[in-house]
């Protein structure tokens, strides 16, 4: 197909799929472009490889699945210029981070399965990451596929998740996570916060996503994570708390046993993801070491999300966007 240099992700994963070589003059052709995003939206992930990294480029790749969407915090710090719409920096520095131990090791910026802006109504339809300085001791992103998982999820369980709405918050703190935690994780230091986020995390009503919802062209995609959720919509008690952290502890084990890829980064890689779809974790790495990955958010909604009573909190997220 239009000489793409297709591979598959690794093994003999059901999602994702390696694009080689693309270049900036590549992507000025619209059939190209298209196709790209075909194959985006049927494998669910692609890795860019073989790249000449710039800004340009992460905008050009990215914009093949949608028009650039500014992250919905204010107070993430980003690279916006000379039309670089929502590149925001994810800086790891020695010290700059919340710490945790995890299997054995102390971690900066790890993070459970999650996809990105649980905590609001919109849910972007895609990221994209690229590594500007990466780290030889961890700092690896695992991917996991919502329909493998659908598929592969104890029967059981999934009949008793399936239909259930899951309310999340802005709160990435380790030390209020209360589901799906790993048996052995300690927290060390939690994370810093830009002034005002308290605040303005605090003023948002919570979100609301469904546990399992299905796509245009039929499929299931199971979607929750620990990450910043609150519990079982109408069943925010005991029983409820019991079936969800169930399910965040299958969601752990489940995607290892062939729905997950875990990916170690080179500088001359990209990834796009498909927010709908993915769940996403993060190794975190050493305390010490610097790491520096450029995120672009590709504006989109798949309907499905809300706030919490109606929430005015849409029009307060709302303000902060350009
Ligand atoms: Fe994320």
């Amino acid at each position: 197909m239009l000489d793409l240099d297709i591979r598959p992700l690794a093994g003999d994963l059901s999602f994702g799929i390696r694009i080689g070589g693309v270049t900036l003059a590549s992507l000025t052709d619209p059939e190209r472009r298209r196709a790209i995003a075909a194959l985006f939206d049927v494998h669910g992930m692609i890795v860019f490889e073989d790249l000449e990294p710039s800004n340009e480029l992460q905008v050009s790749i990215s914009t093949c699945i949608g028009p650039l969407k500014d992250h919905p915090v204010a107070a993430i710090a980003r690279v916006d210029r000379d039309g670089m719409l929502g590149v925001v920096e994810i800086r790891s520095g020695p010290s700059n981070g919340g710490l945790v131990e995890v299997g054995g090791r102390e971690r900066t910026h790890w993070l459970p399965w999650h996809f990105d802006h649980c905590y609001n109504n919109e849910l972007n339809r895609a990221g994209v990451l690229r590594p500007v300085t990466i780290v030889e001791d961890g700092g690896v992103t695992g991917f996991a596929d919502g329909m493998a998982l659908y598929a592969a999820f104890p029967k059981e369980l999934r009949d008793r998740i399936e239909g259930r709405d899951i309310v999340y918050r802005l709160d990435g703190q380790y030390d209020t996570m209360r589901f799906g935690r790993p048996a052995d994780l300690k927290v060390i230091r939690p994370k810093p916060e830009p002034p005002g986020f308290a605040e303005t995390a605090a003023a948002m009503p919570r979100a609301i996503h469904p546990a399992v919802w299905t796509r245009a062209s039929g499929e299931k995609v199971l979607h929750l994570g620990p990450y910043m959720a609150q519990g079982i919509l109408g069943m925010e008690d005991a029983e409820g708390d019991a079936l969800f952290e169930e399910a965040c502890q299958a969601v752990n084990r489940v995607a290892e046993q062939g729905c997950a890829y875990h990916h170690a980064w080179s500088p001359t890689e990209m990834v796009i993801w498909d927010n709908w779809r993915m769940l996403l974790c993060v190794s975190g790495n050493r305390p010490e070491d610097e790491r520096l990955m450029y995120r672009t958010t590709i504006k989109g909604d798949y309907g499905l999300g809300r706030f919490e009573n109606a929430g005015a909190g849409g029009a307060i997220l709302s303000e902060t966007m350009v």
